[in-house]
């Protein structure tokens, strides 16, 4: 084979993040996949933000809780506030997720001179579904991995989370129809419930091939992300490389 035919693997990411449970002080869980932007709802009783604070926790990265916004102004010294700002309601926004920023977010709001916290803490729990491949270029009659990680910290470890909540993650095809071991096609490895690897070898009738990681609770599609092979004519390899995109 020619040193001109590469095929190249473009990770677009799909849009299809879901917040449910989000009343009062309930639980809230937020799909999300790496490189898209995030908004986390405050359920504010007060419509001041100055009264707004922040907290980040991840048992699995930190013992200790960050604040990132403090009674309405951002922490400037934490490793993520470049990308973080707080809206007109009181809720976080974050910009460009990447798989690090899964854990526990939660709004506190207080009130009065000695600072007297309104209600308990709800908690929003950011699962964060991140893909990558073994290479970002390569040429037909080579065999590439793609992985698929879901980041997931809502107290538990994400594979007792995973499964007594149904969740799912899985491989599709283009068709959407789910990928299974019995494939020749494909070897689909899956060490945990919260990960999944896809390797197959590439052909030349792959170009514009998409392959799709899914993320489902009870058959409901919570956030999912697609790898799409491109042919390109060019020699040099700095001119492809793995790109995200993003489309809603
Ligand atoms: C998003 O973050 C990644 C690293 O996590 C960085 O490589 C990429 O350039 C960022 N994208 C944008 C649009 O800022
Ligand atoms: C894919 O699987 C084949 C056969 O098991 C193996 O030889 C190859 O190294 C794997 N490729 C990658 C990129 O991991
Ligand atoms: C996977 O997700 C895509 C995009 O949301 C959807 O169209 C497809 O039906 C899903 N497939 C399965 C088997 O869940």
């Amino acid at each position: 084979m020619s040193d001109e035919c590469h095929l190249c693997l473009l990770g677009l990411i799909a849009l299809s993040s879901l917040l449910t449970g989000s009343s009062g002080v309930d639980d809230a869980h937020v799909f999300i996949s790496s490189g898209e932007n995030v908004r986390l709802s405050c359920n504010n009783a007060l419509h001041d933000c100055k009264s707004t604070t922040w907290i980040y926790n991840n048992i699995f990265r930190h013992s200790e809780t960050v604040e990132l916004i403090t009674l309405g102004i951002k922490k400037e010294d934490t490793e993520r506030h470049e990308r973080l700002s707080l809206g007109s309601d009181c809720s976080l926004n974050i910009n460009n997720i990447s798989k690090d920023y899964y854990g526990s977010y939660s709004c506190q709001q207080w009130t009065g001179e000695n600072g007297h916290k309104l209600r308990p803490d709800g908690h929003v729990y950011l699962h964060v579904l991140h893909v990558s491949s073994s290479q970002t270029e390569i040429s037909a009659g080579r065999s590439v991995t793609l992985f698929c990680q879901l980041y997931s910290s809502a107290g538990v470890s994400c594979d007792d989370w995973i499964r007594s909540e149904g969740i799912e993650l899985f491989w599709v095809n283009q068709a959407g129809v789910k990928l299974t071991r019995s494939d020749s096609r494909y070897q689909i490895s899956a060490p945990g419930h919260c990960i999944s690897s896809l390797n197959t070898t590439l052909l030349n009738e792959d170009h514009n091939r998409e392959w799709r990681c899914n993320v489902t609770q009870r058959d409901q599609v919570k956030t999912s992300v697609t790898y799409t092979v491109k042919s390109s004519g060019e020699k040099t390899s700095s001119l492809i490389s793995f790109r995200p995109s993003y489309c809603q």
